[in-house]
């Protein structure tokens, strides 16, 4: 039997820090509101230069080095982004682009939950036989398309992105269950209107050149603690293993008070989740990847220890799974590398 170990991790956020001071001075909150509703401190937003290409470029080659390869390795480019610098042609291809190589290229849409989902899908081509080594990457850049006027939504979002090699191995690590799941009825309660190819009153309704992310906080919070705990529990009974077995939940960075919600359900003490929504805020399809790789840096994840990943978001989807964290097993070239994770860009 084929699995798909994750054997590199990498990060990157944009240099510009946006604090919880500043949003002070832009709209009508405060630093304790701020903290005491969301848990979030400063996030970090890109500048003119930065894109969703440089951070998930920047976060692959550290992926990349971290697993001993090069992109010459690498069979398929899986990128889970709501932020594309372009509709045509695919992120993965304009990361292609930066980073070179003839892999396969895609992407992948399911907002927040889109980093969890294309891990799930870069793992079942190489435990399927299909490719042997895959780099998921999950990215965004909502401040873009933040209204930094509406302070029940600019608060929330920072940009980034996460990177992970995936090759296989006949020993069970990685992805071991996958949880998927979306109820298109709610889209309205999160998304960006209008940026897309169906907008047939864009001028009218939308003046400006970029629509914003509109959201109905309270439905989505609502929406949230329930599914985080619900989708961790059944990928924690799908993996075989009970909550004991889990060492460290790596949730989406979208709220403090949600992720205990998921931590409680799991029976999970707060040493035993990976948080960091204080210094980066939500950053959508990055934020389960970021997480990861700081633990992994941190060196808080361990041979054989079992993660679970969990996220929701717009959608409304969400995805969980159960990791093994390990490379038992991996046919290795090219000794791995120790990389500093987490440089600006
Ligand atoms: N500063 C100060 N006051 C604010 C504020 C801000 N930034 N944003 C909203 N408020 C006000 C509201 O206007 C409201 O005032 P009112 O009672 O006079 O109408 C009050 O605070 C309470 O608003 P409410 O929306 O009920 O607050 P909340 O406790 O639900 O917290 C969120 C708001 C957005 C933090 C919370 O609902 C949340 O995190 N939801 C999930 C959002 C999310 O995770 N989105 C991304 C998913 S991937």
């Amino acid at each position: 039997m084929r699995y798909a170990a994750i054997t590199g991790w990498g990060m990157a956020v944009p240099e510009r820090v946006l604090t919880n001071a500043d949003l002070e001075r832009m709209v009508d909150t405060s630093d304790e509101w701020i903290v005491s509703r969301t848990g979030i401190r400063e996030r970090r937003v890109v500048g003119p230069n930065d894109s969703t290409t440089s951070l998930s470029a920047a976060a692959a080659r550290q992926a990349m080095a971290q697993a001993g390869l090069d992109i010459d390795d690498i069979d398929l480019i899986v990128v889970a982004t709501c932020t594309p610098d372009q509709f045509l042609v695919s992120e993965a291809c304009l990361v292609q682009a930066e980073l070179g190589g003839r892999a396969g290229a895609f992407d992948i849409g399911a907002a927040c939950a889109g980093f969890v989902s294309a891990l799930a899908v870069g793992s079942q081509f190489i435990q399927t036989g299909a490719h042997d080594r895959v780099l998921v990457i999950g990215a965004d850049t909502l401040s873009r398309f933040v209204d930094y006027t509406d302070r029940s939504t600019c608060i929330l979002f920072g940009d980034g992105a996460g990177a992970v090699v995936l090759e296989a191995t006949e020993q069970p690590r990685g992805l071991l269950s996958t949880v998927l799941g979306a109820d298109g009825a709610g889209y309205k309660h999160l998304y960006i209107p209008g940026w897309g190819a169906f907008v047939p009153e864009t001028a009218e309704l939308f003046p400006e050149y970029r629509p914003h992310l509109q959201m109905n906080g309270r439905e989505v919070f609502r929406f949230a603690v329930n599914v985080m705990g619900d989708s961790a529990a059944e990928a924690v009974a799908k993996a075989g293993l009970s909550f004991a077995d889990i060492d460290m939940l790596i949730p989406h960075q979208a709220n403090q008070r949600i992720i205990d919600a998921a931590a409680r359900r799991l029976g999970l003490p707060r040493e035993r989740v990976w948080v960091n929504l204080d210094r980066y805020g939500n950053t959508s399809a990055a934020s389960v990847p970021i997480a990861l790789a700081e633990a992994a840096a941190a060196g808080a994840l361990q041979e054989e220890d079992n993660l679970v990943l969990v996220a929701f978001g717009g959608g409304l989807a969400w995805a969980a799974g159960v990791v093994r964290w390990g490379v038992a097993g991996v046919a290795r070239r090219v000794p791995a590398v120790e990389v500093a994770v987490g440089a600006g860009v």
